[in-house]
């Protein structure tokens, strides 16, 4: 095909001028596709993790962790204000929280007998306001560092099997529940009101209720109705034996000896161990060892949140 040259030249130009545009129209769409933030692309594609793939919860803080929240409260310029009414912000007490709960029936729009038929679980309004957070005397940010040290202590991983004596309110145990596989965690506990609120507050507003925990109302160290079968990694107490008689907890302790793990099985009391150390030193040891435990020794873990720390003796099988 004859061109006339300078008619080629023009053709070559207008070639030119198209495929610029269309490099540029395309490098502006590839860029707004990768980069849009509302691109469809830029999102993850969701994993599909097998049983063996999951990402194992840490049991604690690490030391980045820290560093990390501390940067971040930096950056944002935060410090407690004044516990003073602000716009928007409206401190109450939990007395208070009650009374309005009550006076204004909650948030509920129904009204008298129709209030709580639209609530699969009506939980009493002391729950709802979290009294139970203060029945016992430690801050209940508290049960997360018991957790901590519990699980350190034992090498807790989700397939591990745990009793605690006297759960209480589950300040210590929820954390457990999370943590483990379902129907990983035991408890044995003789408070009604405290039992209520683990069942009717705690597990429910923390959407646990599918880890089916085994929570049983007794207060005689009868752990039959927990199976007989089922052994243990980690049994423990935590401000509970202090309270109980001697007597009962060394029938605590003999019942206990052939629920643990023969090897890595541990049993942990926090405070003091003054049911066996009003024994006298060598009485103590031969009572243990008669049961067929041995004292490992005492352990202190410091608090992540205010300034306080946990004492812990540790028990193990002497006879596999
Ligand atoms: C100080 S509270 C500690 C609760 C929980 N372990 C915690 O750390 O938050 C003591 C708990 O032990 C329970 N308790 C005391 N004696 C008991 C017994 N003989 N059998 C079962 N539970 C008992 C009490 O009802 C109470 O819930």
């Amino acid at each position: 095909m004859a061109l006339v040259p300078s008619k080629g030249v023009g053709i070559s130009v207008q070639v030119l001028v198209l495929s610029a545009a269309a490099a540029t129209t395309l490098l502006f769409f590839l860029l707004f596709t990768f980069l849009s933030p509302w691109s469809p692309c830029s999102c993850p594609t969701p994993a599909v993790l097998n049983e063996s793939d999951k990402i194992l919860e840490p049991t604690s803080a690490s030391v980045e962790d820290i560093d990390w929240l501390k940067s971040q409260i930096e950056a944002n310029g935060l410090h407690m204000q004044p516990n003073v009414l602000r716009k928007g912000i409206n401190p109450r007490t939990r007395q208070r929280q009650l009374q309005d709960l009550l006076q204004f029936k909650g948030i509920s729009h129904y009204e008298g007998e129709e209030a709580n038929n639209h609530t699969a679980l009506p939980c009493p309004g002391e729950l709802l306001v979290e009294e139970h957070h203060s029945y016992y005397g430690e801050p209940w940010a508290g049960g997360r560092d018991v957790f901590e040290f519990l699980a350190g202590a034992v090498h807790l991983t989700p397939n591990s099997q745990v009793l605690e004596i006297g759960c209480g309110t589950l300040r210590v145990g929820l954390h457990f529940i999370r943590y483990l596989n379902p129907g990983y965690y035991h408890c044995l506990e003789r408070d009604e009101l405290s039992l209520m609120a683990a069942f009717q507050y705690e597990l429910p507003s923390h959407g646990l209720l599918f880890k089916r925990p085994l929570i049983i109302k007794g207060e005689d160290m009868d752990f039959s109705k927990f199976g007989h079968e089922t052994t243990y990694d980690l049994i423990y107490a935590s401000a509970v034996f202090l309270h109980m008689p001697d007597k009962l907890v060394w029938t605590a302790l003999e019942r206990l000896v052939g629920r643990l793990k023969p090897l890595q099985g541990g049993i942990l009391v926090s405070h003091n161990i003054k049911f066996c150390s009003r024994l006298g030193g060598e009485e103590c040891t031969k009572r243990l060892n008669s049961l067929g435990l041995g004292y490992v020794g005492k352990h202190i873990h410091d608090s992540l949140l205010f300034n306080h720390y946990d004492i812990w003796f540790e028990f193990r099988r002497s006879k596999a």
